[in-house]
């Protein structure tokens, strides 16, 4: 059998990731899809910079529109990040050369993923994006795919580890936000612009995505209600605790009378309930089912192993010519619904 071939763009800290799983695993990945899935290209910004991987054997290409459009790569690897620029450009060219794309850029798709699901849509091709929604946690594949008999009927998640971190530890150690927020910046755990986290706006990224896929409607970014954590203090965290419950960015979606409701806000949650107990830089998406009822995913939604492992099931799905469609069809959305203080049971 022909081998699957990948131009991975960006060798940040996923990509090296996922450089290593193919080399790595490489018999494993032939024995599950039923063909070798290899490297062909890569491109980078920097292409001396030691990523503690071999790129020796690989084509190398300064311009991704140009990795984006080789003959030698059927599936595009998108790992560079950023809503606009060379993203989108070369994810753009991706599609129009006739491949497949597998992104991880949560930003590109919630603002331009309904433009480019339709161009790859017009072009026979897909776009995969397990590993833009809660890093390791396999939620799109759950929608899509393990629970395609159930009507949603909700979809809520704390989907920001950095978020979460900082209310944890502020509730832990007894910590002003701001100390927390330059702990976490010590730590390496904001975005290069870190109002996407704190702001609420890389969680809502996400959110719109879970949406769209969890109603079959169109990625719908700007009627998402959002509220970021900045103006959390101490005392709200500890009156909430008084009460029995804890403060955390939740993003809520649900479809009523008037569509499409998207939310992410701080809110209440009972301390004793999993969403209550989601510690540190973890996440959490709770998805409710007509038929399956509640379902609870928690794991890793940052950082090099688990993103890299939600990558490569796309990656797989592709090789066994799993083409599920993901994003939907158009629906009313709401954007003027007010995010409630308290949500979730
Ligand atoms: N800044 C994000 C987070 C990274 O803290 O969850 C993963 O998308």
């Amino acid at each position: 059998t022909d081998p699957l071939r990948l131009g991975i763009a960006g060798l940040g800290t996923v990509g090296a990731g996922v450089v290593k799983i193919v080399r790595q695993k490489a018999n494993l990945l032939a024995a599950r899809t039923g063909r070798p899935v290899v490297i062909t290209a890569v491109s980078a910004r920097s292409r001396d910079k030691d990523r503690g991987v071999n790129l020796s054997q690989y084509a190398w290409e300064d311009d991704p529109v140009a990795l984006a459009k080789r003959d030698d790569v059927d599936v595009f690897v998108e790992l560079m990040g950023g809503a606009d620029g060379p993203a989108k450009a070369a994810t753009q060219a991706a599609i129009a050369a006739g491949k497949d794309v597998v992104t991880a850029n949560k930003a590109m798709l919630a603002i331009h993923g309904q433009e480019l699901a339709e161009a790859a849509e017009a072009a026979g091709r897909v776009i995969r994006f397990e590993a833009a929604v809660a890093g390791g946690i396999p939620v799109i594949k759950a929608l899509t795919e393990s629970l395609a008999g159930n009507q949603v009927e909700r979809v809520m998640g704390v989907m920001n580890g950095t978020c979460n971190y900082i209310l944890t530890r502020m509730e832990n150690a007894g910590l002003p936000y701001d100390e927390v927020f330059e702990e976490a910046n010590q730590l390496g755990y904001l975005e290069a612009d870190p109002t996407l986290d704190v702001g609420g706006i890389d969680a809502a990224h996400k959110l719109a995505l879970l949406a769209s896929v969890a109603y079959g409607t169109k990625v719908a970014f700007d009627a998402v209600e959002i509220e970021g954590i900045e103006r959390i203090t101490i005392e709200d965290i500890e009156q909430a605790a008084d009460m029995g419950y804890r403060i955390k960015l939740l993003g809520v979606a649900q479809m009523t009378g008037r569509g499409l409701e998207q939310r992410m806000s701080p809110c209440l949650v009972p301390a004793s309930s999993p969403l209550g107990q989601l510690e540190g830089g973890t996440n959490m998406v709770v998805l409710e089912g007509d038929h399956v009822g509640q379902i609870v995913l928690r794991g890793a939604g940052a950082g090099e192993g688990p993103t890299a492992s939600a990558v490569m099931s796309d990656v797989l799905d592709i090789a066994r010519n799993i083409r599920v469609p993901t994003f939907g069809q158009p629906a009313t959305t709401l954007s003027a619904a007010k995010p409630a203080k308290s949500a979730a049971p």
